[in-house]
């Protein structure tokens, strides 16, 4: 697997892309759809994002993951959904296109916490499980995707849920720098 691997909306992948090393991520999950998801990551990945959650535990912050590898069709149906409810304009900042997808790689994380008892799904900056995540999702691998401020350069609006595995090595890095993904693969190219 190339943890390094740039999908967005000028980097796609084909409809037939299914990556290797899948494993179920156990846990409550965010029926998005209908009940036939079913939430699988990346093997490295997951095991990262559980010493993560092990370690936010012992803040008091109950994180999980929500949503993870979706199929090419599975995004398909998720985007076609979001034009019906809230309109194509909406849609294009908040969800990618079929193919668009980092989902679909195995690599990312959409997170869902729960406080008193709640599932949270509407998140923001504020939430300090949010805070949290932003600050030390790189020790584990993770990065914060769609950062505020960064919209014209990964294309979409700010998504604190969502996450993408890239290694510690690499997300350590970006996060040291500020850097996005879209920027890591830029300045490689550069060089
Ligand atoms: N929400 C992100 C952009 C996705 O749909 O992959
Ligand atoms: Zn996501």
């Amino acid at each position: 697997m190339d943890y390094e691997i740039l999908v967005n909306k000028d980097n796609l992948l084909d409809e037939n892309y299914v990556p290797e090393n899948l494993v179920l991520v156990d846990g409550p999950t965010g029926k998005k759809l209908d009940d036939s998801y079913v939430n699988k990551l990346n093997l490295m990945a997951y095991k990262y994002f559980l010493l993560m959650q092990k370690d936010a535990l012992r803040k008091g912050y109950r994180i999980y993951v929500d949503s993870s590898y979706r199929s090419y069709q599975y995004q398909k149906e998720l985007f076609d959904d979001l034009v019906l409810k809230k309109g194509y304009d909406y849609a294009i900042k908040y969800c990618a296109v079929p193919g668009a997808s980092e989902h679909q790689t195995g690599l990312a994380i959409d997170i869902i916490f729960k406080r008193n008892g709640i599932m949270i799904e509407q998140q923001s900056w504020r939430d300090p499980e949010i805070i949290w995540m932003i600050n030390n999702s790189f020790k584990y691998g993770y990065i914060l995707r769609y950062p505020l401020g960064k919209e014209r350069i990964t294309g979409y609006n700010f998504e604190p849920w969502h996450y993408r595995f890239c290694t510690p090595d690499l997300a350590r890095r970006l996060y040291n720098n500020s850097e996005t993904l879209e920027e890591y693969h830029i300045r490689k190219r550069i060089k």
